[in-house]
């Protein structure tokens, strides 16, 4: 029986060295086979595609991508035929690049003759005159107003609104039942009230924001649904419906600034910087346009950030020594202030607080939530010797790279100390890189930052279930949102300092 089941051992051990053996060479072939292809293309002076399937007509790998994990669909063909290469998903041919270099051409480099593409539904509902959508002047005349709303003298200024969306925020979540709540949930309600702050400024009335809550949610719910615009119960006509209502109560809030202003729309908030823009003859944007573009960065703000604060909370519970080094810092400021009795500066966010900033910037590397982006190119386009037609969408994998032993070694260790020293350059794009890289990079930062102080200086928090699972709403988040429990302490942590607190419990 003993020889029996060490044969049968031997038998299979064997197979499975000549399976990898096969599935190297086979490798080798095909990366050997790519660059006979593209040299034998090259000494004809005609361009080739680059290696991979286009798999089936119509279909393309549509169904490859769907019926696994795509982190599999793609690392499966990056091994087989290297960081450029093409398949056919969703109905459209594709270039999938994972290389630092190939990513600066698509979006830095060689930007102009890619452009942003989305599905016509998506655009439809964040608003088809939203920056994301365009290139060339529009594009650039939207993202300097933008851009500049969110640099640092605005949000210097908008400190104090930020810590005040985060103290209510604690508060609600503290007053939950027995202090549980969802802690995407939650965050999503901070990144709301900063998103509604920093684009219509302080004063919006609290039946007006209701009424945007509202309908936003609506429209968040439709989005990501599959678009039967003619059946009037789908949630995607019910979202066209609230987007035409966000749209309206815009017009209301842009015709009530300028009866209120005369001439003069003051410059505290996005809405208003928008409706001040003028181009080179001096043409204003018309309401359509400054409405799709401040809901476009509502939207491009909310469950971005949202997902991002609810990693560091994980990873700060699951790091206990972690927090305690972030929470020592932490109380520097908070003592620094009167024991919070001061508030917080952007300053202090800039200066005090290094180690929560590496925390933050290892959670925004191994939960790379957002995994890739899209392009299309406008002309037939030469890469390494490679041919990206026209028409073709371009996909840079960011993921890919944040997870790749090549630019980050044991990159699935979460390890906030890596980013003492700066990754190399172009490895690391959580916020994209180039003409669309995103504007709100420090307001997302800041927010987290702020959330982090209050939240390790005057509660604890307990995860229920802990769990490694990830769910996707479409960004990743760990599983049900991180269900967890929020419990004041005296401020300060005092309660904490006294060893009265139970084991498993955070903060
Ligand atoms: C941690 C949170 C966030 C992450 C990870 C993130 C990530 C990104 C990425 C990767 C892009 C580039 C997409 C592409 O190239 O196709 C982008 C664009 C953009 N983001 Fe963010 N973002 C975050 C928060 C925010 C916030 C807070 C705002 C605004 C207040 C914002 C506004 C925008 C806008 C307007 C664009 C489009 C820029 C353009 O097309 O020129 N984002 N974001």
């Amino acid at each position: 029986m003993a020889f029996f089941l060490s044969a049968a051992f031997v038998y299979v051990v064997s197979l499975v060295l000549l399976l990898l053996l096969g599935a190297t060479r086979r490798r080798r072939r095909a990366r050997a086979a790519a660059k006979t292809t593209r040299a034998a293309g090259q000494a004809q002076g005609r361009l080739m595609l680059p290696p991979g399937s286009l798999g089936l007509p119509f279909l393309g790998e549509t169904l490859q991508l769907y019926s696994q994990n795509p982190k599999i669909f793609f690392a499966s063909r990056l091994k087989r035929y290297g960081a450029v290469f093409k398949t056919h998903v969703l109905g459209c041919p594709c270039v999938v690049v994972a290389s630092p270099e190939a990513a600066r051409t698509v979006l830095v480099s060689r930007a102009h003759l890619f452009r942003p593409t989305y599905p016509p539904s998506k655009e439809r509902m964040i608003g088809p005159q939203a920056l994301f959508f365009h290139q060339g002047d529009y594009h650039l005349r939207v993202r300097r107003a933008v851009q500049g709303w969110l640099g640092p003298d605005a949000l210097r200024a908008l400190v104090p609104d930020v810590e005040a969306a985060v103290a209510s925020t604690l508060r609600w979540w503290e007053g939950r039942r027995d202090g549980e709540a969802s802690t995407f949930h939650t965050m999503k309600r901070l990144t709301f009230e900063v998103g509604v702050a920093t684009i219509f400024g302080r004063g919006m009335p609290e039946h007006v924001k209701e009424e945007l809550r509202r309908n936003y949610y609506i429209v968040e719910r439709g989005y990501n649904c599959f678009p039967v615009p003619v059946v009037p119960w789908t949630r995607y006509s019910q979202a066209i419906k609230a987007r035409k209502r966000l749209g309206a109560i815009l017009s209301g809030i842009m015709s009530e600034l300028r009866a209120r202003g005369g001439g003069d729309l003051g410059d505290d908030d996005l809405l208003s910087t928008l409706m001040r823009c003028r181009d080179d003859g001096g043409a204003a944007l018309s309401d359509d346009q400054v409405a799709d573009n401040a809901l476009g960065v509502l939207f491009a703000a909310q469950d971005t950030t949202a997902s991002v604060l609810t990693w560091v909370l994980k990873f700060l519970h699951d790091y206990p020594k972690l927090l305690e080094a972030v929470k020592a810092e932490q109380m520097a400021v908070y003592e620094e202030n009167d024991g919070g009795r001061l508030p917080l500066t952007w300053a202090q966010t800039r200066t005090m607080m290094p180690m929560t900033n590496l925390v933050i910037l290892e959670s925004l590397r191994m939960a790379s939530i957002i995994a890739f982006t899209f392009r299309e190119a406008i002309e037939d386009v030469e890469y390494e010797g490679f041919l990206i037609p026209k028409g073709w969408k371009v996909m840079p994998l960011f993921r890919y790279m944040h997870h790749s032993p090549e630019y980050f070694e044991d990159p699935h260790k979460f390890d906030p100390s890596r980013f003492m020293v700066a990754p190399k350059a172009g490895t690391f794009l959580p916020f994209g890189s180039g003409v669309h890289a995103c504007p709100g990079n420090d307001l997302a930062k800041l927010e987290i930052l702020v959330l982090v102080h209050r939240l390790v200086t005057n509660y604890r928090w307990q995860v229920i279930e802990p769990s490694d699972d990830v769910t996707y709403s479409p960004f990743p988040v760990p599983k049900h949102g991180l269900q967890a429990r929020l419990l004041a302490t005296t401020a300060g942590g005092a309660e904490e300092e006294n060893g009265r607190h139970a084991p498993a419990v955070a903060g």
